[in-house]
């Protein structure tokens, strides 16, 4: 359903007229009561797929002079508090700068992520000094991963519209990330949560199970 904004809620009035019209109560009650608290969404598109960077590039007027989240929908966090609040809190504690989560990987699958090397400021947050997009294994500084997971200062903007395009004509967060590193104002935080790789069909199914149980459907 394309959820419209009335000023008060999202509604679906055409889901809701179907689900009314055939006595589905129940589920009426379930879509008019998943209105989000936040009073107004604002889309962007990303009319060509040039990666990441570019893709948060599109929200650059939208959000304009402040620091930001970056969420990547396919690693889906299970956590007690949110991703985003931990890495907000670590960034006060911090003083401001950019946040990054991150998490050890097996070192055989460095090549799927942006893997950081950094020094340890406390049990979870550290000073990035060198970050680099997808290294093989041989190469990689270390194990410590990026998930899909950013709290950034909007300073990441003007890298990224003056970088020059990288592999595949691709402009990459990580390599506007990397150029404010030497800043010494980039850290980062091994995040409390469960991942699925979502990206995966195998991390699909898994988190399909899990949040199923978890919601008390017999799986
Ligand atoms: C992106 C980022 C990468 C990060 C990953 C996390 O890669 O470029 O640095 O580690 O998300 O999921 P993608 O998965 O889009 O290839």
């Amino acid at each position: 359903a394309v959820l419209a904004d009335d000023g008060e809620r999202f509604a679906a009035p055409e889901l809701e007229a179907e689900l009314a019209a055939k006595g589905k109560y129940d589920l009426l009650e379930v879509v008019r009561n998943i209105s989000p608290e936040t009073e107004s969404f604002i889309y962007t598109r990303q009319s060509e797929p040039l990666g990441l960077g570019h893709a948060v590039l599109c929200a650059e007027s939208i959000v304009g002079d402040e620091p930001f989240a970056v969420i990547l929908a396919d690693d889906l966090i299970d956590a007690e508090q949110s991703v985003i609040g931990q890495l907000m809190e670590a960034r006060k504690a911090r003083g401001g700068g950019n946040v990054l989560a991150v998490e050890d990987v097996p070192r055989e699958d460095t090549g799927k992520y942006g893997i950081v090397s950094s020094e340890p400021i406390d049990s979870r947050t550290s000073r990035m000094s060198h970050i680099v997009e997808k290294p093989a294994p041989e190469q990689a500084p270390s194990t410590l991963a990026v998930v899909g997971r950013y709290v950034l200062e909007p300073e990441v903007f003007d890298h990224l519209r003056s970088m020059p395009r990288g592999a595949g004509g691709e402009v990459q967060l990580t390599d506007a990330i990397a150029l404010m590193v030497p800043a010494n104002q980039t850290f980062a935080y091994r995040y409390q949560g469960r991942r699925f790789d979502c990206g995966t069909k195998q991390g699909f199914v898994t988190a399909t199970v899990h949040f199923a149980r978890k919601t008390g459907y017999a799986v």
